[in-house]
């Protein structure tokens, strides 16, 4: 059960999963929450000597590059921030004999399939994006640390930058919103990511050590943006949403059209899931937006 003694270091504490895992984590130990000023993961001198200072049992990695678009033009920083980063952190997890977290993307594919995704499905990014989370994965996983890499998707939240922010912003200045109809993935509240990290941590570090690996980790079903938009806009009949195809919205970056990730390697390894993403975006649109009790940022 959950351990007060075990200290986790968390990097990227001001995103939108790191926010929540700053509320969530200290159920489960003793968390130092590090945004970008206090650690830079840009600067390969600055990770290893907080995690030596430090000396976390658990890290667990919320920093990202995640500008899709400009990752496009930004390449070597992309990379620097999701490869060569996240293997760093490994290579210090192993050599202190700590548990990395980290988190990747469906955009590690390139949406050919019609059917979900598993852990073992070709990868093939479309984007720079894409292809720096791939190459962070296989530097975990070539580090021989003990480490849990949970891909993910569409991830939203009530504040930082997101679709569902963006859609309560647009239908506040504007009677009609147009989104894009033709890609399909699921929907991701960070708090049910961040929750479901500290339940696997608060179940044993061992235990999930034990279970290092390649995880994908989302609610259940599948949407457009279109349908989660609509979904995130019900209650609101004063704007209308408009489906559009992904080439009338041209981006730098090319996403794949379809993403959706197929859970169920998690839930039969650590024995739970999350719910269908309807009902954890209910949940949100109910929540108050800030987490409870965030852990101070060092
Ligand atoms: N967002 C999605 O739709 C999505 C989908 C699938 C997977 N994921 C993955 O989920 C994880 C969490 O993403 P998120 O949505 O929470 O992203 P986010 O809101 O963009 O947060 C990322 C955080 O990383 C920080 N960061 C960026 N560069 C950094 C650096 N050089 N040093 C230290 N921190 C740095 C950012 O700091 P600043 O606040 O200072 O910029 C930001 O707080 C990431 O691994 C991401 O790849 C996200």
């Amino acid at each position: 059960m959950a351990s007060a003694r075990n200290t986790i270091l968390l990097t990227g504490a001001h995103g939108q999963l790191g926010r929540e895992l700053a509320a969530a984590l200290p159920a489960v130990g003793h968390v130092v929450a590090c945004d970008r000023s206090k650690l830079d993961l840009a600067d390969p001198d600055a990770i290893i000597n907080v995690v030596r200072d430090v000396a976390p049992r658990v890290i667990v990695n919320a920093a990202a590059y995640t500008a899709v678009d400009r990752a496009e033009r930004e390449h070597d920083t992309a990379f620097a921030i999701n490869a060569r980063a996240p293997g760093i952190l490994a290579a210090e997890a192993r050599r202190a004999h700590a548990l990395l977290v980290h988190y990747s993307t469906d955009y590690v594919f390139d949406g050919a399939s019609t059917t979900p995704y598993v852990e073992s499905a070709p990868v093939h990014p479309l984007n720079v994006y894409g292809a720096s989370k791939l190459a962070g994965e296989a530097a975990i996983a070539a580090s021989g640390a003990a480490a849990v890499t949970l891909r993910t998707s569409w991830v939203y939240g009530r504040h930082g930058q997101n679709f569902l922010v963006t859609m309560q912003k647009l239908a506040a200045e504007r009677s009609e919103v147009r989104v894009v109809a033709d890609q399909t993935g699921v929907p991701n509240w960070s708090r049910s990511l961040a929750r479901a990290t500290a339940r696997l941590i608060g179940e044993g570090v061992e235990r999930l050590a034990e279970r290092s690996g390649l995880y994908h980790l989302s609610a259940q079903g599948s949407a457009t943006w279109f349908a989660f938009a609509r979904a995130i806009l019900r209650d609101d009949p004063r704007t209308r949403v408009t489906p559009i195809t992904t080439a009338d919205y041209p981006t730098p970056a090319r996403r794949p059209a379809y993403g959706v990730l197929d859970a169920s390697h998690f839930a039969r390894t650590f024995g739970f899931g999350l719910p269908d993403w309807h009902a954890v975006l209910r949940e949100c649109l109910r929540a108050d937006a800030e987490p409870p009790a965030a852990a101070a940022v060092h």
